[in-house]
């Protein structure tokens, strides 16, 4: 069965929202997820995954510490061919997701468009994030069928 990984920071819940909201999309198409505060992640968990989907809030133009340290972790798990996701809430400034693309980009990750929520996500935004699951979902289950984005 196909696996994503989901792997977020947060400080004030926001992230993880997006991060549930990102599962459940991706769960409802029968795929396998694990979803994790980094604070408990295992980097192992992401050698047999399909897709990598890490998420940070932007604090002070950066993300999260503790999101950059598992990040860098990677460092030495082969992640080339995987499909990724950079995401998290913001107030004004897309640094911290921006910054996540770029060092999965550099560790061989095919990413997808970067998913960037302001604030608390609604129930809108909230939608989208599932949409987006259910995208990542398509896209590793099936690697040559056009999924609706
Ligand atoms: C101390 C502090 C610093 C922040 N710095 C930034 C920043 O540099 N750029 C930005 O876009 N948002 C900034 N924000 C806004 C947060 O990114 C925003 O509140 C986000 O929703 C927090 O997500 P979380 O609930 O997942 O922690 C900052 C918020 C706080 C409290």
């Amino acid at each position: 069965m196909a696996k994503l990984v989901i792997i977020y920071g947060t400080g004030s819940h926001n992230t993880e929202k997006i991060a549930e909201a990102i599962e459940e999309g991706a769960r409802a198409e029968g795929i396998e997820t694990i979803l994790e505060n980094v604070s408990n992640a295992d980097k192992n968990d992401l050698s047999d995954a399909d897709a990598i989907a890490i998420g940070s809030p932007n604090y002070r133009d950066l993300m999260m510490p503790t999101v950059q340290k598992f990040l860098n972790e990677l460092a030495d798990v082969d992640l080339s061919g995987k499909t990724g996701l950079a995401f998290g809430s913001y107030g004004w400034g897309l640094e911290a997701i921006q910054a996540i693309n770029k060092q999965l980009t550099s560790y061989g990750v095919e990413m997808i468009k970067d998913l960037c929520i302001k604030r608390m996500p609604g129930e809108e935004e909230l939608e989208i994030c599932r949409r987006v699951g259910s995208f990542l979902a398509c896209k590793i289950n099936n690697k040559e069928v056009k999924c609706a984005a």
